[in-house]
């Protein structure tokens, strides 16, 4: 399963990415507005950073203006995608982008049904919100296995890019729902390779070491 980064913050990026598990960054205009820097500048940065895919969203909401963003988008580096909105006017978008050669992430995805039409559309990647679903009380991991059913009926090749994961519990059960990728916020990152008994085995084992009076080098 790739792992992508959340966030347009460059000092939390650059601590995941020495971890060397990083394989991308998904960023939204929320994310751009909270960063406080210019577009082009915070993902010409964190392209340079992250070698995979970083998804920069287009804000217009009408195919042409999506279509000049999306351009403008993927001239900033070789490795931007351009994130869409699940709308009629963003699928015909991600069409014609697709057709140039322009990976996009189709975004804001709340159903099986709008992650076929993305497919169809050419999309590189569907984001099915499950964090948003559950605030609503519906089944969030329910749509990724949904989604999973159709991509693998009809042999799509879109990757599902499991988006709103808030918690480790979302990361596990999106692994096991066969998303082909996360995103996930840097605060769910750092936690995703903490367990209280791996932290009660690991002192155990220091304190039994340092009986013996060895070292090993
Ligand atoms: O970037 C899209 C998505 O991951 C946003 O998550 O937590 O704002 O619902 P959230």
């Amino acid at each position: 399963m790739q792992i992508f980064l959340d966030s347009a913050d460059i000092a939390d990026l650059k601590a995941a990415a020495a971890t060397g598990l990083v394989d991308g960054v998904t960023t939204n205009p929320s994310l751009i507005a909270k960063s406080g820097r210019k577009i082009a500048d915070v993902i010409a940065e964190i392209c340079a950073l992250i070698p995979g895919p970083v998804s920069a969203e287009a804000v217009a909401t009408d195919v042409e203006g999506m279509l000049a963003e999306g351009r403008y988008l993927r001239s900033i580096a070789s490795n931007v995608t351009v994130k869409l909105p699940l709308t009629r006017d963003g699928l015909i978008a991600c069409r014609t982008l697709a057709a140039e050669g322009t990976p996009v992430n189709v975004t804001l995805c709340f159903s099986a049904v709008q992650a076929l039409l993305a497919a169809k559309a050419g999309a590189t990647f569907i984001s099915p919100f499950i964090g948003r679903l559950d605030d609503g009380g519906h089944d969030g991991m329910e749509l990724i296995r949904e989604i999973r059913q159709v991509y693998d009926n009809y042999g799509y090749e879109t990757r599902i890019l499991a988006a709103s994961v808030r918690t480790v519990g979302h990361m596990r059960d999106a692994a096991l729902a066969g998303a082909d990728c996360s995103t996930i916020p840097p605060s769910v990152f750092n936690a995703l390779y903490k367990h209280p008994l791996t932290d009660l085995g690991l002192a155990a084992f220091l304190k039994d070491w340092a009986s013996t009076g060895q070292s090993i080098l």
